[in-house]
């Protein structure tokens, strides 16, 4: 019997469903299910079936997309950006240069606290309309779920100011956006010399954040000359009292232990992790915390040392990749770059690539069970990829492969 529905992908060369019952760990991120010659049906925004060209024979649709051969996948997840910010950061470009390190740029009142400054400048009209322009960005490289962190205000108005404007964006743009509330990111002028009664400040933001659903997770960054361990601990154990699931920016730059500290606490990732130690990899295997891993960072900060994925991946580590976009460290939505690091830099596999930016992503952020997967019945975010194949992107590098981006059923980036 003949099945009506809204759309039919039709001739797809390779198509990665990326089902799975979980985050995919260590050995199991090898794991790739690709079906050839396939057929994808949409319906109500939906994908009503996914099979060989053969077994879709009773599918019809007055919509037949035409794939020609051609790579089709579920639409990227980047779980690591901090993608509302005011300004823009180029004149450090020579700094950089002059082999200025980025803590002393932040010591100096730069980095970080200069756009905090232009960031508490901006209205939220204007956040809005900026972080909108480089969301339309992330979807055109085939991004549909993207997690955004505050952490640029650094007082309550304008930590408010931004998360507000990630919800405002959630609703309107056709990227999700899960939103993390990242108030320390670095110690305000204004608390120069009191890192604690600023930490203090900014968990009395969490029942408000809680009610008001501004914000799902709760970041530090745990670096030398920003938090510590201890206070990182302290805070961390306090928003998680509060309800909220935690995250860090761990090992950047300087490996101060944060790695142990996410495993111990419990967190849901332990983001970067150039300088995660043997026993920090270890423990993150066991307590399951998604290492979200950040090369085009590592790329931007100048570094030579990458972090250790390949260990990481052989100690039964689930990795998750991002772009980590922000004004400083990592100025790219272009997160097709990233495959090609990872791979060069990071050693990691294309098959251990597509898991860390699909399934495993979404769980870095708690949307498993919705996204980076396609599955009868889950809303259909789709890309078909200039691509034949899935090795090609990694390898083919520095442009943007995307043939067309779906979210929901709907085509809105091509
Ligand atoms: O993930 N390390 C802290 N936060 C960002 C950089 C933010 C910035 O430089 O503006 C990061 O690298
Ligand atoms: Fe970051």
């Amino acid at each position: 019997m003949n099945q009506h529905v809204d759309v039919l992908l039709i001739n797809i060369g390779q198509l990665l469903t990326m089902e799975s019952t979980g985050p995919r760990a260590g050995k199991e991120m090898q794991q790739l299910t690709v079906i050839e010659d396939a057929t994808v049906a949409i319906a109500n925004g939906k994908i009503a079936f996914i099979g060989t060209s053969e077994s879709a024979e009773p599918f019809k649709s007055e919509k037949i997309i035409d794939c020609q051969g051609k790579l089709v996948t579920p639409g990227l997840v980047d779980p690591h950006t901090h993608v509302v910010f005011g300004g823009s950061r180029e004149h450090e470009m020579a700094l950089k240069q002059q082999g200025v390190p980025y803590l002393e740029i932040l010591k100096q009142g730069g980095g970080i606290l200069s756009t905090v400054k232009q960031t508490r400048e901006a209205s939220e009209d204007q956040l809005y309309e900026k972080a909108r322009f480089h969301l339309d960005r992330m979807l055109s490289y085939g991004v549909t779920t993207v997690e955004a962190k505050s952490g640029y205000g650094l007082d309550v108005e304008t930590e408010l100011k931004q998360l507000k404007v990630a919800k405002r964006l959630h609703e309107s743009h056709p990227i999700d956006l899960v939103s993390t509330f990242l108030g320390a990111h670095a110690i305000p002028y204004e608390y120069k010399n009191n890192p604690e009664a600023f930490l203090k400040e900014m968990l009395a933001m969490l029942d408000h954040i809680k009610e008001e659903e501004l914000a799902e997770f709760v970041d530090i960054f745990t670096e030398t000359g920003v938090f510590t361990v201890e206070q990182s601990r302290d805070y961390l154990a306090e928003a998680k009292l509060k309800g909220f699931d935690l995250k860090i920016h761990a090992d950047e730059i300087d490996p101060l232990g944060g790695t142990e500290l996410a495993a111990e606490l419990g967190a849901i990732s332990a983001d970067h992790l150039v300088g995660a130690s043997d026993k920090g990899i270890e423990m993150l295997a066991k307590s399951g915390t998604i290492a979200v891993l950040l090369p085009g960072t590592t790329f931007y900060l100048g570094k030579e040392t990458f972090a250790r994925a390949r260990k990481m991946i052989d100690e039964g580590v689930t990795v998750a990749l991002a772009t980590d976009f922000n004004p400083g460290s990592c100025p790219t939505e272009n997160i097709h770059l990233i495959m090609t690091f990872a791979a060069l830099k990071l050693k990691m596999t294309p098959e251990e690539i597509w898991n860390a930016m699909t399934v495993n992503a979404a769980y870095a952020i708690g949307r498993g069970d919705t996204a980076g997967q396609l599955v009868v019945g889950r809303e259909a975010d789709i890309v078909i990829w200039d691509a034949p194949n899935y090795l090609y992107l990694p390898y083919h590098y520095g442009v943007n492969h995307v043939n067309s981006v779906f979210k929901r059923g709907k085509i809105v980036s091509k």
